[in-house]
């Protein structure tokens, strides 16, 4: 259960040839990669709930917590990724460094995180196009609007762009490389239009007070009270200082994405150098944009005011701008996409990894005989997302994303402090500073972002987790290709 797969062992696996994905990626496509995947439904969408229902103007200091969270998370992935450079992210850093179960657990949960992120994003961006269609006064009948709107059942926007996202990813990674810079470049434009265009329109007024004065929650069961209130048996809150924590555990899902570069790593060039700066490049950029946009928001519009569908767009069109809004709208649109996307592509990529180690069917890791694409985990996934994300309302699933996320974050912090124990001597071209305060550091405050999350996320993070220690013991135990595999090749 404990057993470790070397490092030597997973880099030797990517070589075999029909297992094996093409290197092609430098740098600034990782950059570029990253920005895509981080920048999206969390700013975009989630801003506006969060100012209006948790921490006010003070949104931006939420951003500004969640950004050192990841900060330092980003210093221990980056060590691993340089260290590691094969498809799998954290599964595969915790499969060299704490053993074959915590491995699994990992990966299950990053099935989880990427799963419901990509469902998430799908809706979101969903919303975006509704709201532009209104624009041209087209609508969908109500059933098809999905389950957030009123008399909405089923997405149908969202369920048909997962399944083009998966036709797209499956004929392969050069085509989806290049809709993504395009794309890119758009949406970061947007995201500028808003900070340089709304910075004309924010009065003082709106930023006082700034940390707006603690209230009492409303709420049924107690249960979607964050899980520190519950255990310290405070009486739940919203705004206040607290709040800006309850609001910085939510807005933690706008950074994730720079985890997902480090999935893309056996597909890099130079993965010791490259591997880092894309990271670390792609993280700081995100948190300057989205301190920039929290505060520019919260001072155009006064924040109980603000919209939750699409706050961004609305603001503008709220003091008096319905064409910057329009143009706001359709770059969200088009930036949500390749989120979803390259989400849905580091799913694959973690399942891939699995099934090549024999923990899930290997069936799954047979790549496309002309694509070089894990088409087979692509196509499966892409189809239960679709129906996922055409089902279920995104608040819940957010929550559950970053849960599953920040765990991810603790055994990777955990992961690196154990490989320099165990394995000093491997070529490290990205070391963590301060080894083990970073690390350290990064536990504790992945930890404390879990705990401002609500109780019943954690009642279903870990119904999921108990279902994957299950399937481990009745399938990958028995099945894993640490089975077979000679002692000293370990
Ligand atoms: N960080 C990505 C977003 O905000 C997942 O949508």
């Amino acid at each position: 259960m404990f057993r470790t797969k070397s490092v030597e062992q997973s880099i030797r696996d990517t070589e075999e040839p029909e297992h094996g994905l093409r290197r092609t990626l430098s740098a600034w496509d990782l950059t570029v990669f990253g920005v895509g995947v981080i920048i999206g439904t969390g700013i975009f969408v989630l801003t506006g709930k969060v100012a209006k229902e948790t921490a006010g103007p003070a949104t931006a200091l939420a951003f500004v917590a969640a950004g050192v969270v990841c900060a330092l998370a980003a210093l221990c992935y980056a060590e691993f990724a340089s260290t590691v450079p094969v498809a799998g992210s954290a599964y595969t850093f915790s499969y060299a460094s704490l053993g074959e179960l915590p491995a699994w657990i990992i990966g299950w949960d990053l099935v989880l995180e990427f799963a419901l992120g990509t469902a998430v994003v799908a809706v979101g961006w969903s919303g975006y196009v509704r709201s532009l269609m209104d624009n041209v006064d087209w609508s969908l009948p109500a059933a098809l609007q999905g389950p957030d709107a009123p008399g909405g059942s089923f997405d149908i926007l969202a369920f048909v762009l997962v399944l083009l996202l998966t036709a797209i990813l499956v004929v392969g990674m050069k085509l989806s490389a290049r809709i993504t810079a395009l794309v890119v470049a758009i949406k970061v434009t947007v995201v500028l239009i808003v900070i340089i265009a709304g910075l004309f329109f924010v009065k003082a007024d709106n930023y006082k007070p700034f940390i707006p004065e603690e209230q009492g929650q409303v709420s049924g069961s107690g249960l979607d009270a964050p899980m520190v209130q519950l255990i310290f048996g405070y009486e739940p809150t919203t705004f206040g200082v607290q709040g800006i924590f309850t609001a910085a555990a939510i807005v933690f899902f706008a950074f994730i994405g720079f985890d997902v570069v480090a999935t893309a790593a056996e597909e890099t060039k130079l993965p010791q150098r490259d591997m880092p700066r894309g990271i670390l490049g792609s993280l700081v950029i995100c948190t300057t944009l989205y301190v920039a946009v929290s505060l520019v928001v919260t001072g155009m519009q006064d924040y109980r005011e603000l919209s939750v569908s699409a706050p961004l767009a609305d603001a503008f069109k709220a003091t008096g701008h319905p064409f910057y809004g329009g143009v706001i709208s359709f770059g969200a649109a088009v930036g949500l996409t390749t989120v979803c996307m390259i989400l849905l592509l580091g799913q694959t990529r973690v399942f891939f990894a699995m099934s090549r180690d024999g923990l899930l069917p290997r069936f799954f890791s047979v790549t496309h005989p002309r694509f070089r694409t894990p088409y087979r985990p692509t196509v499966l996934l892409g189809g239960i997302i679709a129906v996922v994300a055409g089902f279920t309302s995104i608040d819940e699933l957010a929550t559950l994303v970053n849960i599953g996320t920040l765990f991810a974050f603790v055994v990777v912090a955990i992961g690196v402090m154990i490989l320099r124990r165990t394995r000093p001597d491997l070529p490290r071209a990205f070391r963590t500073p301060l080894v083990p305060l970073v690390p350290i550091l990064s536990v504790a405050a992945s930890v404390w972002l879990m705990l401002n999350l609500p109780a019943e996320t954690w009642l279903r993070f870990g119904i999921w987790m108990a279902i994957g220690v299950v399937v481990y013991f009745l399938y990958g135990r028995s099945h894993s290709r640490m089975n077979r595999e000679p002692a000293g090749r370990r």
